[in-house]
C-alpha cells in the first residue's frame, strides 16, 4: 500500500477534514491534513539544498543513509530544485537504490521566466527524479511565476503534479507573495520562519490559512545559524512538557506548533541529524501559551 492508498484506506478526506488540522498516525507521527485534498504529511519532511553531491559513493553514501533512517522513521515530504546543483539527480538515484519512491511525497520547483522553459524543465526535473508524476511543483522565490502557474495547472490536469504552489525565505519578497497567495488558486506555500526569522506570522501564516493553504516551513534552523547563536546554552525545564530534548526539536516544534503551519523541511544530511529532529514529530506540540513562553525564551537568551 502506498502513502495515498493509506491515506485514504485509513480515513479518507471527509473524515480527516472532520477531524481536525493535527492526529497521531499509527507509528505516533504528528501528522497534519493539507486543506485542499485532507492528505495527511507527518510534520517532518525532508530539505535537500545540500544534497547536490558529486557522484561518487563516498559522497552519497551518508545521504543515502540519512535518507533511509528519514523513511524508516516514516517521512514522506522532500523538497529539492533544479537550483540545488545535482541535488535531483542524487534524489533520483537514491530513492532508486532503495526502492521507496511510493512511499514519498516529492517537491521540486521552477524558477524560468516563459512557459516553454516551465514546461522543459518540469521534464527535466521529473527525468532527474525518476518520477512519472511530481506530488508538489513550487515557483522557486515567485520567479516567473505568472508564466509557470498556468504551465503547472495544465500538468496537474493532466494528472502530471498533484499540487501547485510557492516559495520564498525572503522577508522583502512577502508583500508580493502575498498578493499572489490572494490571487492564485494555490494548494501549498513554502516559507521561511523560526524564532529568529518570526515576520511570516504577521500576515502570511494567518493568510495561508484563511484561503486553505498548505504551508511548508523553510529554515526553521536560519540555515543553521541557531545553533551557533545557542551554542551550549541548556533548554527551559518546562520544554519537557510538551516532549524536547534538544535545540533542533525546540525549534522545530516551535515553527511546526503555528497553527496554519502543515510541516517543516529541516535539510539534514546526517543520519543523526534526522534522529533528533523526529523526535520533534513525537508526542505533541507547543499550545500557543507555550509557543509565546517560547519566543520570551529565545529573546532572553
Ligand atoms: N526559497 C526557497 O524555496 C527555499 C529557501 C531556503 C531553503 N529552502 C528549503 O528548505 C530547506 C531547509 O533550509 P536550510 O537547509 O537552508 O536550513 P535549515 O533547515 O534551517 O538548517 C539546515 C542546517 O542545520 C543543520 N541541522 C539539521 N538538523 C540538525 C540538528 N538536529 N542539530 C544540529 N544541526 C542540525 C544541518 O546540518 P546537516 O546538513 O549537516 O545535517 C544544516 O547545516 C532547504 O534544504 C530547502 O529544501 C527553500
Amino acid at each position: 500500500m502506498d502513502r495515498r492508498e493509506f491515506t485514504k484506506a485509513s480515513l479518507g478526506a471527509a473524515s480527516l477534514a472532520a477531524l481536525g488540522p493535527v492526529i497521531a498516525a499509527p507509528e505516533h507521527i504528528i501528522q497534519k491534513a493539507i486543506p485542499s485534498s485532507g492528505e495527511l504529511v507527518p510534520i517532518i519532511g525532508l530539505g535537500t539544498s545540500r544534497y547536490g553531491v558529486a557522484e561518487s559513493e563516498a559522497s552519497r553514501a551518508p545521504l543515502r543513509a540519512a535518507l533511509a533512517r528519514f523513511h524508516q522513521l516514516g517521512g514522506t515530504l522532500i523538497d529539492t530544485a533544479p537550483q540545488y546543483r545535482t541535488s535531483e539527480t542524487v534524489l533520483g538515484d537514491l530513492i532508486a537504490d532503495l526502492g521507496i519512491r511510493n512511499d514519498l511525497f516529492i517537491a521540486t520547483k521552477t524558477d524560468k521566466s516563459s512557459a516553454p522553459a516551465t514546461d522543459a524543465q518540469m521534464r527535466d526535473s521529473a527525468r532527474k527524479l525518476k518520477a512519472t508524476k511530481i506530488d508538489l511543483m513550487q515557483v522557486h522565490n515567485l520567479r516567473g511565476w505568472k508564466t509557470a502557474l498556468p504551465v503547472m495547472r495544465e500538468w496537474r490536469d493532466e494528472g502530471r503534479i498533484q499540487y501547485v504552489g510557492i516559495s520564498t525565505s525572503r522577508a522583502r519578497q512577502y508583500e508580493d507573495f502575498e498578493v499572489v497567495m490572494r490571487n492564485q488558486e494555490l494548494d501549498f506555500i513554502q516559507i521561511n520562519y523560526s524564532l529568529e526569522q518570526r515576520e511570516a506570522a504577521d500576515r502570511i501564516l494567518p493568510l495561508a490559512a484563511d484561503r486553505g493553504i498548505a504551508v511548508i516551513i523553510n529554515r526553521a534552523f536560519g540555515g543553521g545559524r541557531i545553533f551557533d547563536a545557542v551554542g551550549d546554552k541548556p533548554l527551559p525545564g518546562w520544554a519537557q512538557d510538551f516532549g524536547c530534548s534538544s535545540w533542533a526539536q525546540f525549534l522545530l516544534k516551535f515553527a511546526c506548533g503555528h497553527p496554519a503551519a502543515t510541516l517543516a523541511i529541516p535539510g539534514m544530511t546526517k543520519l543523526h541529524h534526522v534522529e533528533d529532529n523526529f523526535g520533534a514529530a513525537r508526542g505533541r506540540l507547543p499550545d500557543e501559551e507555550e509557543r509565546k513562553q517560547q519566543e520570551a525564551f529565545y529573546d532572553s537568551l
